[in-house]
């Protein structure tokens, strides 16, 4: 069994991340160009994890402008420190807790947070210190899961959804947060200006969507969880692995992105 942080994360999710950055780079970049980040933005990458954002937040934003990251895991914090200065990206990194943010009020002209929000213990405290930090008229761009969204076709439908339903739980506090985001931020004195749907990847073989989405993992829980028979998860997956090879599988997991203005003035 890995060692977690109290984050739910372990450093051996940097190769998840890393699958979902590939996956994400047309979709985040839409994202950056809603939020306007353009040379000379200060930018607050919120959840920055091991940094494949903040890298290219540093880059759009400039000498003249500022990209911050800020993670309540240590390790992912210095990988991102480390990533951006491997990358030659100009950011700061801070270790640190979501609600309780070490920055100035209205420091940054916009925000960034890539499903942080489903981890966290209360979101709305989490908006609220968004809403402090960010000027008014300033922008929030924000993409949290939906586990409702998680579809599949390959072999055994029934195996398919028990092993969703079973672990649903497991993947986050708040696994179906995507959609109750605009509500959160127009209690915290937000205007939205958008919601998108999007896949988190698709993926028509096991490999790469293990890679991604851990399915093998997630099999094994459910049978450990009872929800499949004892044996199931490795015959289930050696199915998937034969159904990918006739090209008989898919999955994607669903993403909302919501991009809001800051109207009020900090609370
Ligand atoms: C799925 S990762 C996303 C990382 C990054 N935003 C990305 O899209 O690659 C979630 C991140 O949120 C961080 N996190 C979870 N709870 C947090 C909290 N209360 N305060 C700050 N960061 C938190 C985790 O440590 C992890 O790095």
């Amino acid at each position: 069994m890995r060692s977690r942080d109290k984050t739910g994360y372990a450093t051996a999710d940097t190769g998840v991340l890393a699958a979902s950055a590939r996956a994400g780079k047309a979709r985040k970049a839409a994202c950056f160009d809603a939020l306007g980040i353009e040379p000379g933005r200060r930018v607050l990458d919120l959840g920055c994890g091991p940094g494949h954002d903040l890298v290219e937040i540093a880059r759009r934003v400039g000498p003249t402008g500022l990209a911050v990251g800020l993670d309540a895991f240590g390790e992912f914090a210095r990988a991102a420190r480390q990533r951006c200065h491997a990358c030659g990206a100009d950011a700061n990194v801070a270790a640190g807790e979501a609600t309780r943010l070490p920055f100035r009020t209205a420091a940054f002209d916009c925000c960034n947070i890539e499903r942080v929000l489903q981890h966290v213990i209360d979101p709305a405290a989490v908006l609220a210190e968004v809403a402090r930090v960010v000027s008014r008229g300033g922008l929030v761009g924000i993409t949290e899961p939906d586990r409702r969204l998680t579809l599949a076709d390959g072999p055994d439908q029934d195996t398919w959804q028990r092993i969703i339903a079973a672990t649903v739980a497991g993947t986050g506090r708040h696994p179906n947060i995507g959609a109750a985001v605009p509500t959160l931020l127009a209690r915290a004195g937000f205007e939205i200006l958008d919601i998108q749907l999007h896949a988190r990847g698709i993926y028509r073989d096991l490999r790469s969507a293990d890679e991604a989405y851990l399915i093998s993992g997630l099999a094994q829980e459910a049978e450990r969880l009872g929800a499949i028979p004892a044996g199931r998860a490795a015959s289930w997956l050696e199915e998937c692995e034969a159904a990918a090879a006739r090209g008989e599988f898919l999955v994607l997991s669903g993403l909302l992105t919501t991009i809001a203005s800051r109207v009020t003035d900090a609370v």
